[in-house]
Formats: C-alpha cells, structure tokens, sequence
C-alpha cells in the first residue's frame, strides 16, 4: 500500500492493563480504517493518547504530553484523547488544550471509525462520551495485541462498587459482562493463533454475570485454563467483598490456572474500610486470606494499599501495618490518597497532609521490602516453570516469569538460547527484594 502521509497514527497509553487492552483494541480499528500506526510522533498525522484518571499525577500526564507537542499542530498534525481522562473531562479538554480534535471515552470506541471521518474532515471538535448507561462491551474484529504469547481478554468492564475514592465507576460506566461463549470463543482462537498466556480483565472481575446465565465466573476460568494449547490464565482485578471460595478452589484443580490472586485490601483499618465504602471488614477479608493460605497449591498474594485516606489516623495506619504482616503479602502496591473528581471522599473533612501521606508511604514500603526480604527465601533451590519473556543482552540473562506471576531471571547454559515465549525449568539461587534469579535447567 502506497505511503499516506494523512494516515498515520501515534498512540500512547497510560494507566492499567485495561487501557493497554483497550489501546489494542483502538489499534486494531484504526488499522482496519486505514490507518498505519507509527514509532514517533514526527511520523504520526493522528496523535493519541489513552489516558488515566485514577490519580492527580496521572491526570497531569497528559496535559504534559499535549503541552510539549502542541507546536507540531502547526505541521497540520491532529491531537486526540482517549480514555477515562477524555470521559471524565470531557469538552472542557478543549478549553485546557485547544489543538485537540478529538475527546472519546471508552464507552464510545465503537464510535471512532465515524469520529475519524469527522477528524478527516476538519471538524475541530469531535466528541465520543457516552455515559454509564451503555449496555455493550467493546469488541473489535481485529486486536492488534501487541506480545505474540501473552494476551488479555476483557470479561467484563466498568464497574458498579463506588467506593469513596475512585473515578472508575464515572469513567468506564456501570458493570456489562460479555457473555462466556464469546470469551470462550476468543480464548480458542488466541490459542489457535499461537497464544499460551491469557489474562481475563475486569475492574472487578468476581462480578461477572454471564449475560446467558451459562457459567459463573469461576467456571469460566477453569473453562478458560481447559482451552487446548492455553498453559497460563490469570485474571485481574478481584474485589474481596465478591471474591467466592470457588475461585480457590478452581485453582486447586486446574493447573493451567495461575497461582496468583491479586486482592486490593485498601487498608488493614475496618473503620477506614467503612469510610471508604469498600463493603468489608478486616475480619472478612482476612477470612478469604485464610482460604488461599489453606489451599492445596500455595497461592501467591499481592494487594494495593491506599495510605492517607481522609481520617486515616496513626493507629488506623498502624491496623494496615500489622494487615501486612499477617498477610505477608508477596507483593503490594501502595498508594497515596489522591482526591477524584465526582468521588463521594471529596466531601469528607480531616484530609491527611501531603508530607504525612509521603511518610507513611514510605513506612509501608519498608515495611513490605523486609517481607519480602523473609518471604522469597522460600523460592531458595526450588523449581519453577517460566515463561521466556525477554533477555537482558548486557548481562546475558534471560528474562522469565513464573505461574506466581514473579521475574525469575536466568542463565541458560553455555550454546542454549530458549526462544520467547517458551517454558522452561529454573531454580532458583539468588532473591532480591523484586525479583529472583537462578539457572535453567536441562
Ligand atoms: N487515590 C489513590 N489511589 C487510588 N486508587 C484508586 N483510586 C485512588 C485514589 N483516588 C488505587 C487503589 C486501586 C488502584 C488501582 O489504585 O489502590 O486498587
Ligand atoms: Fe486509570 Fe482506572 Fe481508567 Fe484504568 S480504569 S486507566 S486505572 S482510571
């Protein structure tokens, strides 16, 4: 196809695995308009960016971006923005950031081939913000997914929790499963196109209803995981009021299932927890802990913490501490409170000052590090599957990653060079806070 310099795009994603999954799905559509996506945006006719309200900082990402490129509109280069900044935001985006064209939130993807007519020709304005009302998820016929060996399935999107803090339930709109059939479908042709991995996506994914009433969602895990060809499933994010034991109990018995459950506590404080309308109490939460420590196949844990909620005092702080240590987590993402547009937290007094949110951060931190520190000594001498996920050329290792969803880097043995995306044996010999390294075995 000859070069069409009017049709070229440049896009960049910000924030969760979602927006990635998304950015695939948006390439995919582009691509099947016409569209060639380009490395840099000197290339690029079309720049996008798919973007992330969850906090401040992330929000500022973008106007950054569109700040320092807003000379290339001068070159007759077209700026648009996706995601759940463009949702939340809205036509305000044109105000803050006049050389944007194009504002289009997740819930109106399927409306982008029509948008880019308009775009192309030279409306100034155009805007895709469907509200929280919409029924149907986002499907496209092509994804350009972007790894040939790992890759996402959205089985549900938005969210209907309302938790005090967050912006999701205003960006992504009201919770709408895709039926099983239709993921099922999807898992069989991703593994009959060569894929091993699959990563089923939600913002809370132990919501899922199946639209024809035929699985619940853990039998669409195990029905996933049991996809010939399929020998990794993970899914993400779970909710602890929804998380059922019969989520661990599908990972007792399907070994395709990835031994990882990633469950955001928030705070390890049931008075906090209250406040911030999370819909459990540390005892509950701790009891769907139990479930997983009690399981046949030892589950990996991983959590996000949010710190500096408003209210949060010391000793509510010191209740996610000691969260932590009974927990011992193997990994937790720690947040400081940010305030969101539209969230119920924005009315509540007694914020917490910056510095304060900054230290205990910085506590839980530490506080996590030695855990780890203690925990990975149990990976010393075993032995792990890992996905090849890359190699680090500089210091001839090899990257991996175990069912458990940690980076086991390796050294290969002289003259063997495992090809990405293959499995392969590693022990482990070394831990460090982040990740474990150790040798491949033949
Ligand atoms: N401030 C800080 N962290 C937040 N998160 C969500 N909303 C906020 C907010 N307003 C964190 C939560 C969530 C993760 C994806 O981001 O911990 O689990
Ligand atoms: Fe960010 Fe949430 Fe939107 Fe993902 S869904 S991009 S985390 S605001």
């Amino acid at each position: 196809m000859a070069f069409d310099p009017h049709k070229t795009f440049y896009l960049e994603t910000f924030g969760c695995q979602m927006n990635v999954h998304d950015s695939e799905k948006v390439i995919g559509t582009l691509i099947s308009e016409g569209y060639r996506q380009v490395p840099t945006v000197d290339e690029a006719s079309l720049i996008l960016y798919n973007t992330c309200s969850i906090r401040d900082k992330a929000e500022q990402k973008v106007f950054h971006r569109l700040a320092d490129y807003k000379k290339l509109q001068a070159q007759g280069k077209k700026f648009g923005v996706l995601g759940c900044v463009a949702q939340q935001e809205g036509e305000r985006i044109f105000e803050r950031a006049p050389h944007v064209s194009m504002v289009c939130g997740s819930a109106s993807y399927r409306n982008l081939p029509e948008m880019l007519v308009q775009i192309e020709a030279g409306n100034r304005r155009v805007t895709g913000l469907d509200d929280r009302q919409t029924d149907a998820c986002f499907e496209t016929e092509f994804t350009a997914r972007t790894n040939p060996h790992r890759g996402y399935i959205t089985i549900i999107e938005g969210c209907d929790k309302f938790c005090a803090y967050c912006v999701v339930p205003f960006t992504r709109g009201k919770e709408r499963s895709r039926s099983s059939e239709s993921v099922l479908a999807e898992a069989v042709r991703m593994a009959a196109a060569g894929y091993t991995e699959i990563q089923l996506l939600g913002q809370n994914v132990n919501s899922y209803k199946d639209p024809q009433g035929k699985k619940t969602f853990a039998e669409l895990l195990a029905a996933v995981a049991e996809v010939p060809g399929i020998k990794r499933v993970r899914f993400t994010t779970s909710h602890p009021r929804d998380f059922g034991r019969d989520i661990v109990y599908a990972i007792e018995s399907v070994p395709t299932l990835c031994d990882h459950v990633h469950l955001p506590v928030q705070s390890g404080s049931t008075r906090v927890l209250d406040a911030m309308q999370r819909l459990y109490t540390r005892e509950q939460y701790l009891e769907r802990i139990q479930w997983m420590k009690e399981a046949r196949r030892e589950i990996s844990i991983t959590t996000d913490v949010i710190v500096g909620f408003p209210g949060e005092t010391e000793g509510d702080f010191q209740e996610t501490l000691s969260l932590l240590e009974e927990v011992e987590y193997d990994s937790v993402f720690g947040f400081k409170y940010s305030p969101r547009p539209n969230t119920p937290s924005l009315r509540l007094r007694d914020a917490v000052p910056d510095e304060e949110k900054a230290r205990r951060l910085a506590v839980l931190l530490e506080k996590q590090r030695e855990i780890q520190r203690c925990r990975n000594q149990r990976h010393l001498g075993q032995r792990a599957e890992v996905m090849v996920e890359g190699k680090n050329e500089a210091r001839g290792q090899w990257i991996g990653r175990t069912s458990q969803n940690k980076v086991l880097n390796f050294k290969a043995p002289d003259g063997v060079a495992p090809g990405l995306g293959s499995y392969v044996p590693v022990v482990t010999t070394a831990i460090f806070p982040n990740s474990l390294f150790g040798e491949m075995v033949i």
